[in-house]
């Protein structure tokens, strides 16, 4: 089934060319906007070559085929010609807050749909920083997304204190209708959940390492062979409900010993000075930096391995 409508892309880097090749998957009409044009091209270039490329390996999105899907993208250096008439607006230029409060403030004027939803990629900028300023703003939302879009699904939707609830709505939808899996904040946080999360599991493993009680590559083997095997899965909370007879006994059982593990964690690292070189040194005896593009091909190999197999077990569950 292919849908209809427009959908604008803001800046053609990574994150965009991944956006747009969604959208399409679905069958909308994507306009891809870049301040460069030289980006514009190689984008296009660079979709059609991974269209082709999910196509021949079986991991294409949606029911169109990779010429379809591709026809259906376009490149503009005309943002007027990007936002206009868009259902949905994508921003995905570099993470520079007064870059993205100049884009959106460029965008908002030319907006005059009061449903078209502005959507931000940002990692890290409170929607409130970029769109307190916005005539639109209560259209307006972080959906943050994950690297690689393609193959790892979640899209963190954050609202601003002034974004509408029909908004947040609006765009759950339709991150479900490209086949991603969006989870909705209810208000915004620094770090969103995913860092917040990221960042308390990279602070234990920072201070284990820096009280030598595992070295480098032992702390990541506890995560890529053991936690992570699960948490491919399942939540770290349903992990619990399933580890016990349910999460009351879970927390008959192991809350009292896990409160008093947790107070001997210690103060938040900076992850900076001396010990960023120790963990640099192992992390090269590993990967060294000259070989990260091999390793990022690999992990992405992985990757797209991992969502052919969740998939294969959801279509089967159902
Ligand atoms: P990128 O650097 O690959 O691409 C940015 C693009 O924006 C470039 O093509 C650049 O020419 C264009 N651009 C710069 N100024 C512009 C302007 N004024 N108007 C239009 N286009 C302009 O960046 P990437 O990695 O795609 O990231 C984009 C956003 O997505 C950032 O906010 C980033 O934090 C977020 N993000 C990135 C992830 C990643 O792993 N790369 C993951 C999740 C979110």
């Amino acid at each position: 089934m292919s849908v209809e409508g427009k959908i604008g892309i803001i800046g053609s880097g990574l994150i965009g060319r991944s956006w747009s090749m969604l959208f399409a998957s679905v069958g909308y009409k994507v306009f891809i906007y870049d301040i460069e044009p030289k980006q514009i091209s190689g984008a296009l270039e660079d979709i059609s070559k991974q269209l082709k490329s999910l196509e021949s390996s079986g991991m294409l999105r949606g029911t169109l085929n990779a010429h379809q899907q591709c026809a259906l993208i376009q490149g503009t250096s005309d943002l007027e010609e990007c936002v206009k008439g868009a259902r949905h607006i994508q921003e995905c230029v570099p993470e520079n807050l007064e870059l993205k409060k100049k884009v959106w403030a460029e965008a908002d004027k030319l907006i005059v749909d009061s449903d078209c939803v502005l959507a931000s990629s940002t990692s890290t900028f409170l929607p409130s920083l970029i769109s307190a300023d916005l005539q639109h703003k209560a259209q307006f939302v972080v959906a943050h997304p994950v690297n690689p879009p393609y193959y790892v699904p979640l899209v963190e939707l954050v609202p601003a204190p002034w974004t509408e609830k029909q908004v947040m709505l609006r765009t759950r939808d339709i991150m479900e209708q490209i086949g991603q899996q969006p989870v909705s904040l209810t208000r915004e946080i620094e770090g969103f959940a995913l860092n917040r999360i990221q960042y308390a599991i990279l602070n234990e493993t920072w201070r284990l390492v820096q009280d030598k009680v595992l070295d480098v590559r032992d702390i990541d083997r506890v995560m890529s062979e053991g936690l992570g095997m699960r948490y491919a899965f399942l939540g770290p909370l349903e992990t619990a409900h399933l580890n016990a007879e349910g999460m009351l006994n879970y927390s008959e059982r192991y809350s009292k010993t896990m409160y008093a593990v947790s107070q001997t964690m210690g103060e938040t690292p900076l992850m900076a000075g001396e010990q960023a070189k120790v963990v640099h040194d192992q992390l090269c005896d590993m990967t060294p930096v000259d070989k990260l593009p091999e390793r990022r091909a690999w992990r992405d190999k992985c990757l797209t391995a991992l969502a052919k197999l969740k998939k294969e077990i959801n279509d089967s569950d159902k």
